[in-house]
């Protein structure tokens, strides 16, 4: 099996470094193509792969391409790779709010799954979710997943809807995650502990934290009440969070992402 990456961005790398690194597939199997000459320089260094810059050299022979360029690209690179294309060949696009639809009519091909990574992919920690159109094979589809999951774990779905749903937890969740870490480090400044300080006291409560119940087969709930204890400290913090009705604003912006998703679509 040959894979052609076309966009070599943090996304298209991101992939390509991880199916190499799976030794799924032998690095001459795994092409990558960009449009920049800057970034082919220093694609050319990367021993992991074959860059390309001639999309005739390339196309033809991937068995299955990958698209990780930016949405507003997408259309170009339908139409430039189009005459190089045949009809067995599987497109797997991680461009946001693209539907399968939209990439069917712009490469007139009929196999298309479309993925939605998020950032831990780098570290071999994403989450991939995707779903296949109906030419797309079952053999064909577990080949996909098994590409995905070499970036962490891939979560197949059935519809686009959950992927759009999944761009409001999974796909944009980092970011969530991120922003409670960030109102947790400036609580610990404010309390007086140096930036260092407050740093390793909220990174290891997370990193601790999701461990333990990855481990456990609690609920957080479960574990919520395990650690508050009436009268507690933890029990001030949680009512706090529940008067304040956190809950409810972390709902409200997964779907704030969850919308946007399918606004993006609607404009493809
Ligand atoms: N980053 C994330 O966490 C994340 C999460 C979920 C989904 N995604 C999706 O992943 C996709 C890629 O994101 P990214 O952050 O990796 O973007 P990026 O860093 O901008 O990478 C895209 C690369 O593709 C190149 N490119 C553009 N047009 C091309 C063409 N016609 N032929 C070949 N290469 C071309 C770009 O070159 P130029 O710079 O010269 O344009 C750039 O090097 C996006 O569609 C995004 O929606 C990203």
């Amino acid at each position: 099996m040959k894979v052609l990456v076309i966009g070599a961005g943090n996304m298209g790398l991101t992939y390509a470094e991880g199916m190499s690194k799976s030794k799924l597939l032998n690095n001459n199997n795994i092409m990558v193509l960009d449009n920049s000459e800057e970034k082919l320089k220093e694609l050319d260094e990367i021993p992991y792969f074959d860059a390309h810059r001639d999309l005739k050299e390339c196309v033809p022979s991937a068995d299955i391409i990958f698209i990780a360029v930016k949405p507003f690209h997408a259309e170009s690179v339908f139409e430039n790779i189009k005459p190089y294309t045949n009809k067995e060949q599987i497109i797997v696009s991680v461009m946001a709010g693209v539907t399968i639809a939209a990439m069917q009519k712009m490469s007139g091909l009929d196999k298309v799954v479309r993925a939605m990574p998020n950032l831990p992919a780098q570290i071999g920690k994403g989450l991939t979710s995707f779903v296949a159109s109906a030419e797309v094979s079952s053999d064909e589809a577990s080949a996909v997943e098994t590409l995905l999951s070499t970036t962490g774990k891939s979560l197949k779905v059935s519809n686009e809807n959950f992927i759009d749903a999944s761009t409001g937890i999974s796909g944009s969740g980092p970011a969530y995650v991120f922003f409670f870490m960030e109102s947790m480090m400036k609580a610990a400044a404010e309390m007086g502990f140096s930036k260092e300080d407050g740093t390793t006291l909220v990174t290891q409560t997370f990193a601790g934290a999701v461990e333990l119940f990855s481990q456990s087969d609690i609920t957080p709930r479960e574990w919520m009440d395990r650690v508050a204890s009436k009268g507690g400290t933890t029990r001030a913090a949680l009512n706090s969070l529940e008067d304040n009705k956190v809950d409810v604003l972390i709902r409200d912006a997964a779907y704030a992402a969850f919308n946007r998703a399918i606004e993006l679509g609607e404009e493809h």
